[in-house]
């Protein structure tokens, strides 16, 4: 589905880069796809997809920031 319109996109392109960049807070997802970063609509969808990509992903190596997502 997707999650921010103004950038294209999709939960499937934040849960690859989360496990292919090691993507794990709101600043580098919005850094390196631009959720959030027009009209900011889609953070709060973002940000929940993102915690769940990266809960999934952080079974086996722990993220400092996730406290920060
Ligand atoms: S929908 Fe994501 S910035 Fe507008």
């Amino acid at each position: 589905m997707y999650v921010c319109l103004c950038h294209s996109v999709t939960d499937t392109d934040i849960r690859r880069i989360v496990r292919t960049e090691g993507v794990c807070t709101m600043r580098e997802l919005s850094g390196k796809l631009g959720v959030a970063s027009q009209c900011g609509k889609c953070g709060r969808c973002a940000r929940e997809v993102l915690r769940e990509a990266v809960a999934e992903e952080n079974a086996a190596i722990p993220c400092a920031g996730l406290a920060a997502v």
